[in-house]
C-alpha cells in the first residue's frame, strides 16, 4: 500500500472525502507534494502559520530546546525558561489586566480553562455564547458551538448554557448576575467572516462588568495579527477578561493559552487546589517556537502589511459569480451560490497549485486566510486562480 492507502486504512479519519494531499515539504507561503507539485497557501494550516511555514528563527528555537530539554514536570511545577519568556513576551505585548498566562496544548483546552476559571471566579454556572460561533470540539467548546446540526449528536452537553443571536443590541440583557461568563470569538471565524460592531462589543463589556460577568474573547484564530492589529480586540476599544488564544501562537507548534489577570487566575490554585492541570500544557519546546515565531511576527512588523494586502485582495475579487465579500485583515471570506459552486472551484484552485477550503457554518464561503508573510505578486497570482476558477462555474 502506498502512504495515501495506509493513511485511509490506519489513520482515523474525520470526513469521507479528505484532501488527501501527500505534502512532503512546506516553507514560507508554499508547499510541495509527493510529486514534486508546489502549492501556494492560502490557508496557513488554518489560520496557524501566520509567520509562514518552517519560519527559520521558529526552526532553529525548536532545534535548540530540544537539544536543552524537552518535557520535565506536569505544568505549573519547574520554572521552565521557555515558558518564563513567552508568558513575559506575551503580557508585555497586552494591556496590564491581562498579565497571568495559562499554557494548554490546543485551543479547545484554553476554552475548557476559561469556562472553569470564569465558575470558578464568580460561583455562578451560567454561560452565554452566540450562535454561528466556534470554540473547539471536547465537549465543553462543543457545548458553546453556536450551531445545534453539529452539536446534537454528542448530547447531553454542558447545562445552563445560552446561545445568543451574535451582534444583536437585543441579547444584551440576558446577561445577568447568574451568568458566569460571555463567550465571543471577537470576529466569528466559521460563520464566514462576521465582525460585529463596535457598539455592540462596547455593549457586551459594559453589561458583564455590570452584572460581574468574565467577558472571555476567543482569538483562537483571529488573533496574532490576523485581524490587522496585534490583537483584534484593540480594534473594539475594549479589554476581555480572558483571552483565548491557539493556533499561530505555537508558530506551529501545539500551543494555546488562557490569559487573565493574575488575581482572577489564582482561583485555581485552592479550593480546590491544583483546579486545572495538564501533563503536556505549555510544552518547552512549543513556547520556545511561540516565542520565537511571536517575536517574529513583532520584529518583522508584519502585522503593518495587513490592510493594504487585504485591501488588494478585495480590489482584484471582482467576479460576477462572486455575492459578497466579507474581511477582516487576512481573514477573508468570498461567497458564492452553493458549496457546490465552492467546492467546485477549491477543487480548480487545487489542481491549479493554490489551497484554499470552506468554512464550517459557511460552506458557500471560499476561505482565504494566508499567511501574514504573503506578498503583493502572490496575492495577484492567488486571486488569479480563484478567478479563473470562477469562469468555470
Ligand atoms: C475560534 C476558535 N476557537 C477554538 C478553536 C479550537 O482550537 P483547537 O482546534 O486547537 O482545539 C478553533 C479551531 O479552529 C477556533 O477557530
Amino acid at each position: 500500500m502506498n502512504n495515501r492507502q495506509l493513511f485511509l486504512q490506519h489513520v482515523a479519519q474525520t470526513s469521507d472525502a479528505p484532501l488527501a494531499l501527500e505534502i512532503v515539504k512546506a516553507e514560507g507561503m508554499y508547499m510541495w507534494d509527493a510529486g514534486g507539485k508546489k502549492y501556494l497557501d492560502l490557508i496557513a494550516g488554518i489560520s496557524v502559520c501566520n509567520v509562514g511555514h518552517c519560519h527559520p528563527a521558529v526552526v532553529k528555537a525548536i532545534q535548540e530546546q530540544a537539544q536543552t530539554y524537552m518535557h520535565l514536570l506536569v505544568y505549573g511545577e519547574f520554572v521552565q525558561s521557555p515558558q518564563v519568556a513567552y508568558a513575559k513576551y506575551l503580557a508585555d505585548h497586552l494591556p496590564a489586566s491581562l498579565n497571568s498566562v495559562y499554557f494548554t496544548n490546543s485551543g479547545s483546552e484554553a476554552v475548557e480553562g476559561a469556562m472553569k476559571l470564569a465558575k470558578r471566579h464568580t460561583g455562578r454556572t451560567g454561560i452565554i455564547a452566540f450562535r454561528n460561533s466556534y470554540h473547539g470540539s471536547t465537549q465543553g467548546s462543543l457545548s458553546i458551538m453556536g450551531d445545534e446540526y453539529w452539536r446534537n449528536a454528542y448530547r447531553p452537553l454542558l447545562p445552563d448554557v445560552l446561545h445568543l443571536h451574535h451582534n444583536s443590541m437585543e441579547v444584551i440583557e440576558q446577561i445577568t448576575e447568574r451568568t458566569a461568563c460571555v463567550i465571543a470569538e471577537t470576529v466569528q471565524a466559521e460563520a464566514g467572516v462576521w465582525a460585529p460592531s463596535r457598539e455592540w462589543m462596547q455593549a457586551l463589556r459594559q453589561r458583564c462588568t455590570e452584572t460581574g460577568t468574565l467577558l472571555i474573547l476567543d482569538e483562537i484564530q483571529c488573533g496574532l495579527g490576523r485581524n490587522g492589529t496585534l490583537w483584534a480586540f484593540e480594534q473594539y476599544g475594549i479589554v476581555p477578561d480572558v483571552l483565548l488564544l491557539g493556533k499561530a501562537l505555537g508558530g506551529g507548534m501545539p500551543l494555546g493559552a488562557f490569559i487573565a489577570d493574575r488575581e482572577v487566575m489564582w482561583g485555581l490554585t485552592h479550593q480546590p487546589v491544583l483546579g486545572h492541570i495538564t501533563t503536556f500544557g505549555g510544552h518547552p519546546v512549543a513556547c520556545a517556537a511561540g516565542l520565537a515565531g511571536m517575536k517574529a511576527l513583532v520584529e518583522e512588523n508584519l502585522v503593518a502589511g495587513v490592510a493594504a494586502k487585504e485591501q488588494l485582495f478585495l480590489a482584484l475579487l471582482q467576479h460576477e459569480r462572486i455575492r459578497a465579500v466579507r474581511s477582516k485583515g487576512l481573514m477573508l471570506a468570498v461567497e458564492l451560490d452553493d458549496f457546490a459552486s465552492n467546492k467546485k472551484v477549491i477543487d480548480y484552485c487545487i489542481a491549479n497549485g493554490l489551497i484554499t477550503d470552506w468554512f464550517l457554518f459557511a460552506p458557500q464561503c471560499l476561505r482565504m486566510v494566508p499567511p501574514l508573510i504573503i506578498t503583493e505578486e502572490e496575492i495577484r497570482e492567488a486571486c488569479r486562480i480563484i478567478l479563473a476558477g470562477l469562469d468555470t462555474l
